[in-house]
């Protein structure tokens, strides 16, 4: 990094058609945040750029649904997703949008420069429309099946099922989104970047120049390189982004993947309207991309083309460290589906415990592979880690301060060789630590950032000042002193990752600024220093708060069982004599009862009309036996009779099932002689 005067760290702009959720911040937000706090703390000059992506399909598809204008519906949640990022500590130099008028201008100005230098190729293409809706059916407007894996409901940018990009025509069977209609094909025009013309030079500054990046980053740019890039279009026919600059554009605009890298720039632009071309402009200025896997050949591909296409010394960025994707309690997070743990919702649920999520979503990171998030885990880094090894070190040195010198930092003697040791070995975590977040391997640099605290756990188990104390009160001050160092190495390594607690123990030590290079040093905390009263800097999570997460993604589940369900298909025809066979009536309910050993059965005594008869049927769970008593009920009277745990039915009551499985009984709408025949 030596080389670099400056980092500008980009995080992956989150479409504002939701909230965002842990996937989104375990990826991307949380590692990119601990990545600027890191250096600034290191005294490097680091802008860190967010914003949220307010243009593409499924922001247009949401407001149809709702019925208000994709405006409405990016108003909201940009404001969502602004204010649940500050309210984490997410760092943003500037968090901005792409509705922007200086986004607009600038994504309009790149576009109109790469068409006047001949950046662009020109193609008419035949594209789905969709007749009914009158207009054209840019990617997620279509959905079909998917040529690759054969999955239904593919979109016409993506199959969620195998990951394959696509193109609207390629689909299957394609269905407009719209209107549910099969979708015709028109001809259209649209502007092409041709990757091609760049695959050249991509291959040299990937897979010569950037042998260092993550596998799978570096993986899927060559896939794609080795499989020949191919031109792709810039533009879509779309009411919704910023309009294609050029004459006979009209009802076209950029396509969304065009413009939303572009706002990295405007942002900065917005942030440093004077300044901010050395951002990307100067050779000494590295540009870090933040983002999720799905996003990887947007940013490493298409991107870099579209920059080398404008040239003007734009730089290309120097890493690209993408995370695979989280996935909650087993299953892949789904906004549509709301499958995932919202981070407003959080912020709601657990007030002042944002360094718990940050804390457990580093910890568990999809760094390497795709990873699992679930409450218990959660409930359990935070009980048996944050607080029993975190918490509890910086309370026992803080307590016993107050309890021995008035919570006056001590000044220490001549230290045994258990002090310099343990110093020593937090001097040496520091090197370890720098190392693992230089080259984002965030869960490793948080172990050892913990591994401070459980040697301080360690050496206050060993060193025993509670017991000292009784004998050597001089003593005591040393190993005080060398605890409170500690505390304050905790500080300092704390604040990229959790910083209102790192924050909160500064307090609490007296520490005006935590500046990483003090780290490891032996006077963090100098003697003489008044420290504030001890407070807890974790607190424990009670099972029940872990009880209602659970039930809440419970009741999502069934909630898309109910969403999801449909009638069974209509069996095949029967002719009318054959029905006529079926010999249906309607009973009174004389008798009812449990079945003994057999929790689902009810056994019924039924007045038929010819006299009684006994039917067995299986809705113990829904009904209590004596709230039947005296109903009329529908039932088959000639099925051949059958045993059921020993009693034998005569017949079959007949009820309905509801998508949740529940059954009810069908009743005549008013009385009916008992015996009447059904028909
Ligand atoms: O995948 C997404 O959520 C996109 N909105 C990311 C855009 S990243 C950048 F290019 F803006
Ligand atoms: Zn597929």
């Amino acid at each position: 990094m030596a080389q670099y005067k400056r980092t500008l760290i980009t995080t992956a702009l989150p479409y504002a058609n939701g909230p965002v959720h842990i996937g989104h911040l375990a990826g991307v937000y949380i590692p990119a945040d601990i990545y600027a706090r890191y250096l600034r703390m290191c005294g490097h000059e680091v802008t860190l750029v967010g914003g949220s992506d307010e243009h593409g399909v499924p922001i247009t598809i949401k407001a149809k649904k709702e019925g208000v204008t994709p405006q409405d519906i990016v108003d909201r949640y940009h404001k969502i997703i602004k204010d649940s990022f500050e309210e984490l500590g997410i760092s943003f130099d500037v968090y901005s949008r792409t509705t922007s008028q200086i986004h607009s201008e600038t994504a309009s100005e790149f576009f109109k420069r790469l068409y006047d230098n001949g950046q662009f190729v020109e193609r008419t293409s035949m594209q789905l429309y969709d007749e009914k809706a009158d207009q054209f059916l840019a990617d997620r407007y279509v959905t079909g099946e998917c040529p690759h894996c054969h999955a239904q409901g593919a979109y016409g940018d993506q199959c969620e099922a195998c990951g394959s990009s696509l193109n609207a025509t390629d689909l299957i069977n394609p269905r407009s989104a719209i209107t549910g209609n099969i979708p015709v094909l028109r001809e259209t025009k649209h502007w092409f970047l041709p990757l091609d013309r760049w695959e050249p030079k991509l291959r040299e500054w990937i897979l010569e120049g950037h042998k260092e990046w993550k596998t799978n980053v570096y993986g899927q740019c060559k896939s794609w390189l080795d499989l020949g890039l191919q031109p792709r279009a810039v533009s879509r026919d779309l009411d919704w982004g910023v309009p294609v600059p050029v004459e006979g554009a009209d009802g076209k605009v950029l396509y969304v993947w065009f413009d939303a890298p572009i706002g990295y720039i405007s942002n900065t632009k917005e942030l440093y309207p004077e300044a901010w071309e050395k951002w990307w402009k100067d050779p000494e200025t590295r540009i870090i991309n933040f983002i999720g896997k799905d996003n990887i050949v947007f940013h490493c591909i298409v991107f870099p083309a579209m920059l080398m296409a404008y040239g003007d010394n734009y730089q290309l960025p120097d890493n690209v460290p993408a995370n695979e994707f989280l996935n909650l309690e087993g299953n892949k997070i789904s906004t549509s589906r709301n499958w995932a743990v919202w981070l407003h919702e959080y912020l709601k649920d657990f007030p002042g415990k944002q360094d718990v999520l940050r804390y457990v979503l580093t910890a568990n990171a999809p760094e390497t592979k795709d990873n699992d998030f679930t409450w218990h885990d959660f409930q359990q880094r935070n009980n048996s880690e944050l607080v029993a090894i975190a918490g509890n070190f910086v309370n026992r040195a803080v307590v016993l301060t107050h309890k021995y010198f008035q919570g006056i930092v001590p000044a220490p003697a001549a230290l045994d060789d258990i002090d310099k040791d343990v110093m020593g070995q937090v001097a040496a975590l520091k090197g370890k630590i720098a190392d693992a977040i230089e080259t984002f391997h965030f869960r490793d640099a948080l172990k050892e950032v913990m591994n401070i605290a459980r040697l301080g756990n360690k050496y206050l188990q060993e060193t025993e000042p509670w017991k000292v104390a009784k004998t050597d009160m001089e003593r005591v001050k040393t190993i005080l002193y060398v605890a409170l160092q500690i505390c304050g190495d905790m500080a300092v390594a704390f604040e990229p990752f959790m910083p209102f607690s790192a924050h909160r123990l500064a307090d609490m030590l007296d520490i005006k600024k935590l500046d990483w290079n003090v780290l490891g040093s032996d006077d963090i905390v100098p003697a003489g220093t008044q420290l504030a009263p001890a407070s807890l800097l974790f607190e424990k999570i009670e099972d029940d708060a872990i009880e209602a997460q659970i039930k809440r993604l419970k009741d999502t589940e069934e909630a898309n069982r109910l969403a999801a369900w449909q009638p069974a298909p209509q069996k095949e025809d029967v002719d009318f004599d054959t029905f006529m066979k079926c010999d249906l009536r309607v009973g009174t309910v004389l008798e009812c009862e449990r079945v003994p050993k057999a929790d689902k059965l009810l056994k019924f005594i039924i007045e038929d009309g010819m006299g009684t008869r006994t039917i067995v049927s299986g809705i113990a769970k829904y009904y209590r036996p004596e709230e039947l008593v005296g109903k009329q009920l529908c039932f088959i009277a000639n099925l051949p009779p059958r045993k059921l745990k020993g009693v034998v039915s005569q017949g079959m009551i007949l009820s309905a099932e509801n998508p949740d499985g529940t059954l009810c009984l069908i009743s005549p709408s008013g009385p009916v002689q008992p015996g009447s025949q059904i028909g």
